[in-house]
């Protein structure tokens, strides 16, 4: 009888410490895959951000990099600082925080004559741009946030407004 509890005992103890050992085998394990499980979830929150920041077409600048890539830089250059008497910057340009509702009327109906930028005069010709609503939007809100600029949110409504004062001037 007592010899018969004695390996009850033993078994199990001997099964709880197959227990212990297995629990710090899996704590081991746990350990080591730590600093790539956190990546994972680290790089899942990222996407997660991005598809956020997707859905708030205002906040998206991706789109409007794109458009302003095949758009604009040719004259005003990918870092938005144009060149020299030729074509004024749109980085840091004091002309272009000055007055939002004027930089989409540019956009719609180009822009020729004298302006004066950062002390800078020019005086050449942009051409219309031919963009949809949206493209303005998206090009402009862009502008307004690359390069350290820390411009205004322009919106589809304001683009209309703009489009409505050029049609009922002419
Ligand atoms: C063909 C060259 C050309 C292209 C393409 C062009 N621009 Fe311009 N842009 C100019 C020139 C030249 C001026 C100065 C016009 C003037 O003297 O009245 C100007 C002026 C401006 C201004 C006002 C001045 C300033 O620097 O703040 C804004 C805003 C502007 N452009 C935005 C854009 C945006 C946005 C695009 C693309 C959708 C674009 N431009 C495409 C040549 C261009």
């Amino acid at each position: 009888m007592k010899l018969k509890y004695i390996t009850i005992f033993a078994l199990m103890f001997g099964m709880a410490s197959c227990i212990v050992e297995e629990e710090k085998t899996d704590d081991a394990v746990n350990h080591e895959g730590t600093t790539e499980h956190t990546e994972e979830v680290a790089h899942e929150e990222e996407a997660e951000n991005e598809e956020v920041a997707e859905e708030a077409s205002t906040a998206d600048y991706s789109a409007g990099e794109e458009i302003y890539g095949k758009t604009c830089a040719a004259c005003h250059q990918a870092n938005g600082e144009g060149i020299p008497q030729a074509f004024p910057p749109l980085a840091n340009s004091d002309y272009l925080m000055e007055d939002k509702m004027r930089a989409i009327k540019q956009v719609i109906e180009g822009s020729s004559g004298e302006i004066v930028v950062n002390g800078e005069t020019y005086n050449g010709t942009m051409t219309p741009q031919n963009l949809s609503d949206q493209e303005i939007v998206d090009v402009l809100n862009y502008v307004y946030h690359a390069w350290g600029n820390d411009g205004e949110e322009v919106t589809l409504e304001e683009v209309a407004t703009v489009k409505e004062e050029i049609e009922s001037s002419k």
